[in-house]
């Protein structure tokens, strides 16, 4: 079994200086660092990090809980913060709750017991009890994108009822005013907070709001399949529809194309998120973009600065910043999926 001993010995450095470059404990010269990583190149040397990181108090680990790994949007979400953290120094756990609660507590204690650095956490739920075991720590805590009230953590949200309103009044705008909302599911706030977006442009737009055009999924393809086929059955289907994701819009193409309907001929479609897949739909669609790359880049930062913090000694020098909430603008997307009536 390979040791430091014997990188040390292949790099011709001391056994200190690998482990400050595994550690990234002291500043170590480009020449010898590279030295030390063709040496643990060639030995093949996994460095045990549990054990480094009982010594330093790191192992340079960050946790990622996700709800939905099989939907892009976290997919792309994960591969962006991966890459985030991979440029500070940092692996990345990626932890899938499947929407379960109970997945995401057990999860959650995972981490603990790894004794990662911070957790990012995207809640299956909008409460934050489950994050207590983490709290309970004092482990740093950043959350996106679904809001959760009365927690010690910064906060990366995007606005979702702008989003909402701009998917809404860009369907009145082509003469829409028959407009159906197939909701995500209505505990998780991005949803909640763009069917009032909905809302308010059929409000400005002295369009009556009909509720039974107001159907919710659960941001899952066969959801969107579901509720499309629902509002197709309604005495007076709508013209047009707004998706509160891109994989329900993708479903709802499919009910759309079952009925011997075209897009956007007969119906027109816009979805949000603007994952990749959305440019490879027929017709392409029309979609409310999240800011992705900007959001992940923006919570790495928080979470490797307030991980920063975790060390006495920049406490003693620096005064903590308080947590931030931070709301991050949408965009609409035109593409081929809407049309004017
Ligand atoms: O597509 C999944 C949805 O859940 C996204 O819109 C994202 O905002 C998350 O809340």
């Amino acid at each position: 079994m390979v040791n430091i001993k014997d990188v040390a010995e292949r790099a011709d450095v001391s056994t200190t200086t690998v482990s400050h470059v595994i550690n990234q404990t002291r500043y170590v010269s480009d020449e010898l660092t590279n030295r030390v990583k063709k040496a643990m190149e060639e030995l093949d040397y996994r460095p045990n990090t549990l054990a480094s990181g009982l010594r330093s108090g790191k192992t340079k680990t960050i946790g990622l809980i996700i709800p939905d790994i099989s939907n892009q949007f976290f997919a792309e979400v994960s591969r962006k913060i991966e890459d985030n953290g991979f440029d500070h120094g940092y692996s990345v756990i990626l932890c899938n709750s499947d929407d379960d609660r109970n997945k995401e507590k057990n999860y959650i204690d995972v981490l603990v017991a790894k004794q990662v650095d911070g957790i990012i956490f995207i809640s299956a739920g909008e409460e934050s009890k489950n994050l207590s075991k983490a709290l309970e720590f004092d482990l740093p805590i950043v959350v996106v994108d679904r809001d959760i009230r009365n927690v010690n953590a910064d906060i990366v949200l995007v606005d979702n009822k702008s989003g909402g309103l701009n998917a809404t009044q860009y369907l009145i705008e082509l003469g829409h005013n028959r407009i159906g909302c197939i909701a995500g599911p209505s505990p998780v706030t991005p949803s909640a907070m763009r069917v009032e977006g909905f809302k308010q442009a059929l409000q400005e737009a002295k369009i009556p709001l009909d509720s039974s055009l107001i159907i919710p999924g659960d941001y899952r393809f066969s959801s969107g399949e579901q509720v499309m086929h629902s509002l197709l059955m309604n005495p007076s289907p709508p013209t047009a529809v707004f998706a509160s994701n891109d994989m329900m819009a993708m479903g709802a193409f499919k009910a759309i194309h079952e009925n011997g309907l075209k897009i956007p001929e007969d119906i027109s479609v816009i979805g949000f998120d603007n994952i990749p897949l959305s440019q490879a739909t027929y017709p392409t669609l029309t979609t409310i973009s999240q800011p992705i790359q900007e959001m992940a880049k923006l919570v790495v930062n928080l979470l490797v600065e307030r991980m920063r913090f975790q060390d006495q000694r920049v406490k003693l020098l620096e005064e903590e910043p308080d947590f931030r909430r931070v709301v991050l603008q949408t965009e609409l997307i035109i593409r081929n999926s809407c049309r004017e009536i």
